[in-house]
């Protein structure tokens, strides 16, 4: 049960709404640790109706680990037989590589970058795709170029990325940001009654 935080959801809302509609983008939730940036995504992600979902938490220990989050992010596409068949050639043997299906190392960055934006486009089939990338400030560096190519490249696609981001770490090139703060006065009471019931007043 989410508390309050109908402007924040009526924002990504309209994100999602845009993308079903095939006018795509991307939106930054930005808020310091347990300010409820996980419990956002998960609510919006669940509003898609039948969109697909796909998702990715950034980990701390694989911050170095090349396309380590693009693995997560896109395994349950690239690891389907024929999934990756509709990209041009150049494109899936890069994916292919970043994701360790082919030998061949990282490669050109700029396929990948491409390649990763042609999968989530054909992902978005038929009915339109929900990207949520929680926990960016632990995403590596090559997954995080690859996937903010393909954000600024959504205005006529059918998938919203939805991107959580903890402190002030740069999410470069999304400028649609939501600034996660503390719950509002009636929220916070309404999900502390719910958690510990009737608390005397000074508490
Ligand atoms: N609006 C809300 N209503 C009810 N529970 C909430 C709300 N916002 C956050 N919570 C709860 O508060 C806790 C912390 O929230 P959450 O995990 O979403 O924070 P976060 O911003 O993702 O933190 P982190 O940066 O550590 O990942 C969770 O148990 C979550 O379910
Ligand atoms: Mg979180």
């Amino acid at each position: 049960m989410l508390y309050g935080r109908s402007a924040e959801i009526s924002v990504l809302d309209e994100v999602i709404t845009r993308a079903r509609d095939g006018a795509g983008g991307a939106v930054v939730l930005r808020g310091e640790a347990g300010a409820g940036k996980t419990a956002l995504l998960d609510a919006a992600a669940a509003r898609g109706g039948a969109m697909r979902v796909l998702r990715l938490t950034g980990v701390e220990s694989e911050s170095d680990l090349a396309f380590a989050a693009l693995h997560q992010l896109l395994w349950p596409v690239a690891g389907s037989p024929g999934a990756l068949d509709a990209l041009p050639e150049p494109q899936r043997l890069a994916v292919r590589a970043a994701l360790g299906l082919a030998a061949g190392g990282a490669g050109d960055r700029f396929l990948v970058a491409a390649g990763v934006l042609s999968l989530l486009v054909e992902a978005a089939a038929p009915d339109g795709l929900v990207c949520v990338v929680d926990d960016f400030q632990w995403v590596d560096r090559a997954s995080a170029d690859a996937l903010l190519f393909a954000a600024r490249r959504l205005a006529t696609e059918r998938v919203a990325m939805l991107l959580a981001v903890r402190g002030d770490a740069p999410v470069k090139g999304v400028p649609l940001t939501v600034e996660v703060r503390g719950l509002a006065e009636a929220a916070a009471d309404e999900l502390l009654a719910s958690r510990h019931g009737a608390l005397p007043v000074q508490v």
